[in-house]
């Protein structure tokens, strides 16, 4: 770096745009892609502090992923090449056997106060004053009620280990992310909470666990469906049942399972302008609630099908924030042609079942690697570094 940072926020994002310029040597190709980054200054400006652009990263769609019967055009955002031709491939093969079926819950996501110092009895004290609790939270949610969402329930955690009370407020969000509603109503709740069982604020502040909205696809295929050369149907079913066992069973290898399943999902949540950490978070932590961290599908051959499963919390919004915030984001949802968050979470964990299958399906036969040479010979010939 060559020129010492100034104070960025205090400079004009065409000033930081200089700055950047002047401190980084751009090649060609870099300066070209800078300059070429001309659109919505102002709304990156406004989406966060000291923005100098915007970063771009290919967007690509999963053609005719069948879901409930429904077959969806599904916009993908990933650096990674094998993604969306994984997914469509699985999307192809599993759409001749009827696609897959898929369930979401209900949208209810948690704010939580953390009380120190609180009054014996907290549940007693949770009895006593939960009514006029309540009637203040739903005050607060006002047009969330409204429409149709709003609280559904109050209860706490004693903490004993750190002497803390967790007050958890659970509000059905509707299809909205929810994140700035869950924080102000846990900030704005914290007086009323303090008095009702004593103490003081510690954290008020949502929970990104979304364990409970939980979503769940499966599918079944005609084991003669998966029969690849020198590999017979029933026994890639086998082999394909077994790679997931391994998952079940070894931890290491199921952090890389798991990772295939969020390669699409992740990628659609991007796609989607929905927050990809709070879901990855919420993810990786429901692998492990069983103790131990585990693949999040499972298979079995039965009646010469073969069934895979897969199940896992899914928060992901349809309106509000980014989602709405930017312009690509809401062509992702129309073209979905989703018309809530429980509808896109069940897109979402179908492609994250179709990606893992697409995975196992290629691992437990040739290997990945023959799959990927004609993207890397397209890399190759356009003078891509390789992955
Ligand atoms: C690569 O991004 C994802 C895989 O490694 C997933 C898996 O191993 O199951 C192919």
């Amino acid at each position: 770096m060559e020129t010492p940072s100034p104070a960025l926020r205090k400079l004009t994002l065409a000033q930081r745009r200089q700055w950047l310029t002047d401190s980084v040597s751009f090649d060609a190709q870099e300066a070209e892609s800078f300059r070429a980054d001309t659109w919505g200054h102002e709304l990156a400006d406004l989406l966060v502090e000291n923005s100098v652009g915007w970063f771009r990263l290919p967007l690509g769609i999963v053609s005719g992923l069948v879901v409930n019967g429904v077959s969806h055009e599904v916009p993908l955002v990933t650096e990674e090449p094998s993604v969306i031709a994984a997914a469509s491939y699985a999307a192809r093969l599993l759409g001749k056997a009827g696609g897959l079926q898929a369930t979401a819950a209900p949208p209810v996501m948690r704010a939580q106060v953390f009380l120190e110092g609180t009054a014996p009895g907290a549940e007693a004290r949770l009895l006593e004053h939960g009514a006029s609790l309540e009637a203040k939270a739903r005050d607060l949610l006002g047009s969330m009620e409204r429409r149709g969402g709003g609280l559904r329930g109050l209860s706490v955690k004693l903490l004993p280990e750190v002497g803390c009370l967790a007050v958890n407020i659970d509000v059905d969000v509707r299809d909205a992310l929810g994140a700035n509603l869950l924080n102000s109503l846990a900030e704005s709740l914290t007086p009323a909470l303090e008095t009702a069982f004593g103490g003081h604020k510690i954290l008020a502040i949502l929970s990104n666990d979304a364990s409970e909205r939980i979503a769940s696809a499966r599918f079944q295929v005609p084991v003669g469906n998966l029969a690849k050369p020198g590999f017979p149907g029933l026994e890639m079913a086998r082999r394909l049942v077994l790679a997931a066992e391994i998952a079940q069973h070894d931890p290491q290898r199921a952090v890389t399972h798991n990772k295939g399943i969020m390669n699409g999902i992740a990628a659609l949540a991007l796609a989607t302008g929905n927050d990809t950490r709070a879901l990855e978070a919420s993810v990786h932590s429901w692998a492990s609630h069983t103790g131990t961290y585990r693949g999040l599908s499972t298979y079995c051959v039965e009646d010469g099908l073969l069934r895979g499963t897969l199940t896992l919390p899914l928060a992901l919004a349809t309106v509000g924030g980014s989602t709405q915030a930017l312009p690509l984001a809401r062509v992702a949802v129309k073209l979905l042609e989703v018309t809530s968050s429980q509808g896109l979470c069940e897109i979402a964990v179908a492609l994250g079942l179709a990606q893992n299958f697409a995975a196992l399906f290629a691992l437990a036969g040739e290997g990945l690697q023959r799959g990927h040479m004609a993207l890397h010979a397209r890399r190759v010939v356009s003078g891509l570094p390789l992955g």
